[in-house]
């Protein structure tokens, strides 16, 4: 398998593997199966300042096709990547044409793609259901969960073509169980959600509110001091913190900037985010904001004078404790 660096796809040894969260991976790296990881589409670190979008995507493939070429071409089996990098990168977009791109290269080595949208698919980037439909570019196999039922039911589900369907069936099906598949009541519950998200015209939802929360974020939050980037689609946004704006210098990983800020945004003022990072053991302290998909404007507001009230508070003491 090819996986990228700074990327996350669970914690089974085989979803381990094929990750490239380095802090996760460190202490089980003795048991986990041969991956090449290629780099991540990065847009804030990885990206110079005057390469163009195409010139950036060129590059990423570049390397890409030599991690496949330096595993063997004839041993590789696909590539895996979120389209929307979550815990791993904060909420990373792929830059314009690089999804494209991915698959380009895919479909020239004979490679399935597979595109992990646990986190970042089930209308959470807006407007559709899955975050590769705003490049138009389908995987051949998606792995979906977390938000399939809201979070009020845990379910998870592969989807997967018709070519693998039928090769799956030529061999006789998939020769394993697990004790809680196909359970009717999980189901049920992703059922009535999807029902409600199309009720409820939610996915509009997503991505109006979406639009309207990253404008706001962009004009209170990110001209604060040590807010370096913000980024994400739909209701999927996420912050970088940085100790300098114009070096992108990151805090040290002892400072728990992304952990400490959350803790304190429960303790004194009453809202919650999502603190990641530093999955390359070094850079990033991330926070990710998923707010619920039926948020309106006051609650757009709330979320964003609470966060600016919070990251004030914080850095203001951070700074008279250094
Ligand atoms: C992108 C992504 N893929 C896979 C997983 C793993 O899912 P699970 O923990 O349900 O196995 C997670 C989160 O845990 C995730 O964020």
């Amino acid at each position: 398998m090819i996986g990228r660096k700074q990327s996350y796809h669970g914690i089974s040894l085989g979803a381990l593997a094929v990750g490239g969260h380095k802090a996760r991976r460190d202490p089980f790296r003795d048991n986990l199966m041969e991956v090449r990881h290629a780099m991540p589409c990065d847009s804030y670190r990885g990206q110079g300042q005057d390469e163009s979008d195409e010139g950036y995507v060129t590059r990423l493939i570049d390397d890409m096709e030599a991690q496949i070429r330096n595993a063997g071409e004839d041993r590789v089996a696909g590539v895996i990547i979120e389209p929307i990098v979550g815990a791993a990168l904060g909420c990373m977009p792929p830059v314009s044409g690089y999804l494209q791109a991915v698959r380009d290269l895919c479909d020239r080595y004979d490679l399935l793609l597979i595109f992990d949208e646990i986190m970042c698919g089930m209308g959470r980037s807006g407007t559709y259901y899955h975050a590769w439909q705003h490049e138009n570019v389908a995987p051949d196999i998606l792995l979906t969960g977390k938000g399939m039922a809201a979070g009020h039911f845990p379910i998870s589900g592969m989807l997967i073509n018709r070519e693998i369907y039928h090769v799956m069936e030529s061999v006789g099906g998939f020769n394993h169980g697990q004790t809680f598949e196909n359970y009717p009541l999980a189901c049920a519950a992703a059922l009535a959600v999807l029902n409600i998200i199309d009720e409820q015209k939610l996915l509009k939802n997503t991505s109006e509110m979406g639009e309207l929360l990253m404008k706001r974020l962009k004009a209170e939050i990110l001209p604060l001091p040590h807010v370096g980037h913000v980024r994400g689609g739909g209701l999927f946004l996420g912050l970088e913190f940085v100790k300098d704006k114009l070096l992108k210098e990151s805090f040290g990983a002892a400072d728990e900037i992304s952990l400490s800020i959350a803790r304190l945004g429960l303790d004194e003022f009453n809202i919650q985010f999502y603190p990641c990072g530093r999955s390359n053991g070094k850079d990033g302290d991330y926070l990710i904001i998923a707010p619920a998909f039926n948020i309106d404007e006051d609650h757009v507001e709330i979320i964003v004078s609470r966060l600016k009230a919070l990251l004030t508070a914080f850095f203001s003491d951070f700074k008279a404790i250094r």
